[in-house]
């Protein structure tokens, strides 16, 4: 079995062919400026494997991971203008290059023009595949929603957040993986199987995600570092913190959270500090690894091809230690 630079290229070169700018320019542009970004690939290189480990040709699934990664690629083009970023992927981003109806309306051309990538599919594929994606995409926008209403409050747990990271991020993995599993055409046991590995992997995808966000090298993440404590998300180092520092940090932070100060450089280094010292930055550490092993149980009672599972677990584990 190919391993993930193969994928990775394979894919590369196919969104290449399809992904053009036309007229409007202004609508279009943008769309060609994220996709040509880059990022990692993450989710269409998950499909393509996943329809290889359950028995399909790759090649089949292209048009099911360009349609993912263009929906991908429409929520990040949202989320920034919803978390103000600067920066994505080492570059501006599309609402301040452009500007934020520039952003909201190439975005809802990307959603549509998802969609329409599974049109090649016959009939019954399409049906499966457009059923497990419109309940995904509403999921992730709820789990938006979430992120976005949890600013605000000072109340979320645990569970709280775990609920909205699973709907803002680990069903998109998860549908991923699972369409790789339908178009090779699989038992609905392996589906929903391979789903919940897609699950357990994007919420340790997640809390990586937001450990980077506070601990990241400014110089490799592509995002603006402390962005998530600038805009008081209330993530697994925050939540885990507000438990453990001492009551006098818990009243800073508490504090800290509830304003955004124009120059926010302090702000974050204080946060930072409390996360580490209160030992929630390790928890965080511990929880990404919980998450990646109960994925890698999941794959150990699948049933597939050992050979072909192991690219799946590389996978995961590279992802745990990610540093982008
Ligand atoms: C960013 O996703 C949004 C999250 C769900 C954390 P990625 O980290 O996969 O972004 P790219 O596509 O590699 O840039
Ligand atoms: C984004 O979560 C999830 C979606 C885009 C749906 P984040 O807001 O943490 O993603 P980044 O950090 O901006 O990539
Ligand atoms: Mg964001
Ligand atoms: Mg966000
Ligand atoms: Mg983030």
């Amino acid at each position: 079995m190919p391993n993930v630079e193969f994928y990775r290229g394979c894919f590369n070169s196919y969104l290449e062919k399809k992904i053009r700018t036309k007229e409007p320019q202004n609508l279009y542009d943008p769309i060609v400026y994220i996709m040509d970004l880059g990022g990692k690939r993450l989710r269409p290189i998950l499909t393509l494997i996943s329809t290889d480990v359950f028995g399909g040709k790759y090649e089949d699934a292209l048009d099911a991971a360009l349609a993912i990664e263009i929906f991908h690629n429409f929520s990040l083009v949202h989320d920034d203008i919803m978390d103000a970023a600067p920066l994505r992927r080492g570059e501006i981003t599309v609402h301040k290059k452009w500007d934020v109806n520039t952003g909201i309306l190439s975005g809802d051309v990307m959603l549509i023009n998802s969609y329409q990538y599974f049109e090649s599919y016959p009939a019954d594929l399409f049906k499966s595949l457009i059923e497990v994606f419109s309940k995904t995409a509403i999921e992730v926008c709820e789990g938006q929603q979430y992120d976005m209403d949890f600013e605000i409050r000072d109340d979320v747990t645990v569970p709280d957040y775990l609920k909205m990271i699973t709907y803002k991020t680990a069903v998109l993995v998860a549908a991923a993986m699972k369409m790789g599993a339908i178009i090779a055409r699989s038992s609905e046991e392996l589906q929903s199987a391979i789903y919940d590995y897609g699950i357990n992997l994007g919420i340790a995808f997640q809390l990586q995600d937001d450990y980077l966000d506070a601990f990241g090298d400014p110089e490799n993440f592509g995002k603006q570092v402390g962005g998530d404590i600038i805009e008081n998300k209330k993530t697994f180092l925050y939540i885990r913190a507000m438990e453990l520092a001492t009551e006098e940090e818990k009243r800073e932070l508490k504090n800290l959270f509830s304003i955004k100060p124009q120059n926010p450089h302090e702000k974050i280094q204080t946060v930072k500090q409390i996360f580490i010292k209160s030992g929630a930055a390790e928890l965080t550490r511990k929880e990404i690894e919980k998450y990646t092993k109960q994925a890698f149980q999941i794959l150990e009672s699948l049933d597939a091809p050992e050979k072909k599972k192991g690219i799946l677990q590389r996978f995961g584990n590279k992802l745990m230690n990610r540093e982008v």
